[in-house]
């Protein structure tokens, strides 16, 4: 057995208790099908059509779950095959499922690198898992080659810079607990961490949380064997090796070059959208997870929603369309917490009847015609909304 999986056999991650299933549900990106819808059917999809999904990489089963739980709620089909390496990981998934009652789920014990043998899939989840793999691109082809046509893949890979701390860390415990049993290392590093001085980087950021979550959090965080981060770059290369292409970040604002350029700065002419957003990530520096949806190269932009269409029905995120008329009424401004960070998004007071329209069943059409807007109009009025709401990742287009 590997490192990584005698890891995942002795801390499943993450530390879930099925239990819990009964008071909660744990919902998050990606995976959510409001972005599958958004990111990846241009906010089309039919439903009515079962959704072949692989989590690959599923752990104790947090994308899972929510996916099932999700599309059951709303009475949609699905078939959802759940691959992982750790026989703990998927005892706890499985456990959750049971005590949620979820069906149409296929479990299995296998790698990802044998995606492709566990059948072809409209949508693939893998979060939190290539950049563990001894050779992470094979895992980026791998999945590529498990993609039914038209189908996506909703990822999560890690970032450098937000993590800043991390890696010294890493290094250091892996030099100090070669050859321990995975608690006794835990154990040791926990020791040694209480000790260090108070200005070390990892200390100093404020972004890093998982370690006092659990066992599980600091093992992953901190005595992770196998962990490679990707910059913008990377991560867009390893894509088109693997014959894919990002469609969009989940909250693209954060990438976005010229919300970090003060007036009277500019980014050189002809860089391209990579380009862009890599200095984004470098000058925001707190970026510790990249959250993306992907599709085979060429199909990207025909992946995306984009509210030019009017027959696209909007859905607010964590919220409602009147929650949010009443603050942009009231403020004129969004404030929201973005991991360490406080955040104010504007959202125009002229906007709030827009907003209430938004009920998760009306079109952008109908909303336009409610507020009396030709076109043209709406195009203008709707724009600095789907700007604020939408780059955020609290605005997507999904059927309801
Ligand atoms: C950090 S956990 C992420 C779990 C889950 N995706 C989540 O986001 O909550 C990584 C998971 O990937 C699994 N894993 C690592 N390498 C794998 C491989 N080659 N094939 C399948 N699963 C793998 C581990 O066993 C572990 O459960």
């Amino acid at each position: 057995m590997s490192e990584v999986q005698a890891q995942y056999e002795a801390y499943p991650y993450p530390e879930r208790d099925p239990a819990d299933e009964r008071r909660r549900l744990i919902t998050g990106s990606p995976s959510h099908p409001w972005e599958i819808d958004h990111f990846l059917f241009a906010g089309q999809r039919d439903w009515t059509r079962p959704l072949r999904a692989l989590i690959a990489g599923g752990g104790t089963g947090d994308g899972l779950i929510q996916l099932a739980a999700l599309l059951t709620a709303a009475g949609r089909p699905y078939e959802i095959t759940y691959l992982d390496l750790s026989t703990a990981a998927r005892a706890i998934a499985e456990e959750r499922a049971r005590v949620r009652g979820l069906t149409g789920i296929r479990f299995e014990t296998g790698s990802l690198l044998e995606a492709a043998d566990y059948g072809t899939f409209d949508y693939i989840d893998c979060c939190g898992v290539l950049h563990h793999l001894p050779e992470p691109q094979a895992g980026f082809d791998a999945l590529s080659r498990a993609l039914a046509p038209g189908g996506g893949i909703g990822l999560m890979v890690y970032a450098p810079y937000g993590r800043s701390g991390v890696y010294p860390l890493q290094e250091a415990f892996g030099a100090l607990g070669a050859g321990l049993a995975p608690r006794d290392k835990l154990t040791m590093a926990k020791r040694v961490f209480a000790g260090l001085p108070e200005g070390h980087p990892f200390k100093r950021n404020p972004h890093l949380v998982d370690h006092d979550a659990s066992d599980a959090g600091f093992y992953d965080l901190l005595l992770h064997s196998q962990d490679r981060p990707y910059t913008v770059n990377e991560l867009d290369d390893s894509l088109a090796r693997a014959g894919l292409e990002l469609v969009s970040f989940t909250q693209p604002a954060l990438y976005d070059l010229d919300l970090l350029l003060p007036e009277g700065v500019r980014a050189p002419a002809g860089l391209d959208r990579t380009q862009r957003m890599a200095l984004a990530e470098k000058l925001r520096g707190t970026i510790k997870t990249h959250v993306a949806y992907a599709v085979a190269a060429g199909r990207g932009a025909q992946a995306l929603a984009r509210p030019s269409d009017l027959s696209l029905v909007p859905q607010i995120k964590g919220g409602t369309g009147a929650q949010l008329a009443r603050v942009a009424a009231a403020k004129g401004a969004l404030r929201l917490t973005q991991g360490a960070e406080k955040i104010t998004v504007p959202l125009p007071k002229s906007a709030a009847p827009l907003l209430a329209a938004i009920d998760g069943r009306r079109s952008l059409g109908g909303i336009a015609q409610r507020a009396g807007l030709d076109p043209v109009g709406f195009a203008a009025a709707w724009a600095p909304l789907h700007r604020a709401l939408g780059d955020w990742g609290l605005m997507l287009y999904a059927r309801p």
